[in-house]
């Protein structure tokens, strides 16, 4: 198909049913933005292969609610213009209003920048990366955008020149919130980041409050530091101080080798699976409750898994309740998954959005992030 205005009618659709989308003008940008605009260098879409302007197909997917990776470094996507639905939630959770100054952290394509310009708010947008950073502006240009300009650096920094912002969205995965940011936020105003866990970037919703008297060596910090969790996420993780590890992190995402057989199995719990939305639910909570939390690689995609020092053996925890486990502790570590599940189904359940946990200064000390301490839950 090659009307454009019947396919982006066709995606907000699919928006508006399958991803929440509500607002009006959230609904108009995507309705009007040219995505294709975005993508004029083309893009890396699954079994599709590279597709280019007037390739067979470009047109359908550059609209499909689907994560395109505009670019690659030795086969590792670096550059992509990320899921729809994704960016609609954040930028509706983000409460994006005209007028509103909001920093970007993560140009990409410059697509999203363009979204939340259409909104009407003032976007400065930062990228790392000089020609993915170049490519956004000449696309915003293309597109007509003017209320939104693009910068080359690291965000960890932020960006100075356009500060103080309303909103800060972070489009790259990090392990923690840049303490500039904060300092470059207005008093009460708002950042959705995706911050690492379990092997996972859920988003986040990042706040302030006035410290009792705590403050955190080397920053003036006035304020605690607190997240709320919003939605489950992944995101391509970002270069520099934003992805530095930290003592109690979790460990990152496993590739277990091909040919690890199970030796202990639980059965399932359930007859009905969670739906995916529910398993990342339960993954989240895992997480908050048992750092060995991680993504691992089991029937055939990746799910929650809890991981031996070895990397190699530990316990994954399927959608229908049942554990697998292997290694040395294989035993130990079922016996762990089956305890957590038991916690998450006592606690009814919870969701990503009912946990909060303060953040601490961490990562390198030279550039500190602030990274989530203690998970627990709120609501
Ligand atoms: C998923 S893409 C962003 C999608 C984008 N918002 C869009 O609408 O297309 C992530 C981007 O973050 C950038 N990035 C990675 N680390 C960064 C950093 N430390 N500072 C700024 N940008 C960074 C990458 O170069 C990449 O272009």
């Amino acid at each position: 198909m090659t009307d454009v205005p019947a396919l982006r009618e066709r995606l907000v659709d699919v928006l508006r049913d399958d991803g929440g989308l509500t607002r009006d003008d959230v609904i108009q940008a995507f309705a009007t933005v040219p995505r294709e605009l975005f993508l004029a260098d083309g893009f890396h879409l699954g079994e599709a292969g590279f597709l280019r302007p007037g390739d067979d197909g470009f047109l359908a997917a550059a609209y499909r609610n689907d994560a395109l990776v505009t670019k690659f470094d030795d086969g590792r996507p670096v550059s992509s213009s990320s899921q729809p639905s994704l960016m609609a939630l954040m930028i509706e959770a983000l409460g994006v209003a005209p007028g509103m100054r909001v920093l970007e952290i993560g140009a990409g394509t410059g697509y999203n920048a363009a979204l939340m310009a259409h909104i009407g708010a003032a976007v400065t947008s930062v990228d790392v990366q000089p020609d993915v950073a170049a490519r956004a502006a000449a696309a915003l240009d293309r597109a007509g955008v003017t209320g939104a300009r693009v910068r080359v650096g690291d965000g960890y920094l932020g960006e100075p020149s356009g500060a103080p912002y309303d909103r800060v969205i972070v489009t790259v995965g990090i392990t923690g919130v840049s303490p500039h940011w904060l300092a470059q936020l207005v008093p009460g105003g708002l950042m959705l980041a995706p911050v690492a866990h379990a092997g996972n970037n859920p988003v986040l919703r990042v706040w302030t409050r006035p410290a009792a008297g705590r403050a955190e060596p080397g920053w003036p910090a006035t304020d605690e530091v607190w997240a709320d969790g919003i939605c489950g996420a992944g995101f391509m993780a970002a270069a520099g101080p934003l992805a530095a590890r930290y003592p109690w992190a979790h460990p990152d995402p496993l590739r277990v080798p091909d040919g690890v057989t199970p030796s202990v199995q639980i059965p399932p719990r359930w007859k009905q699976p969670l739906d995916g939305l529910s398993y990342h639910d339960l993954w989240f909570a895992v997480g908050a409750w048992d750092r060995r939390t991680t993504s691992g690689p089991f029937d055939g995609g990746s799910g929650c898994v809890l991981a031996d020092d070895t990397r190699a053996g530990g316990a994954a925890i399927r959608a229908d309740g049942s554990v697998i486990a292997a290694g040395a502790h294989a035993a130990a570590f079922a016996n762990d998954a089956g305890i957590l599940l038991d916690r998450w189904l006592d606690a009814g359940r919870p969701g990503i959005e009912r946990w909060r946990a303060p953040l601490v200064l961490a990562g390198d000390p030279a550039a500190p992030i602030y990274v989530p301490r203690e998970w627990s839950l709120f609501a």
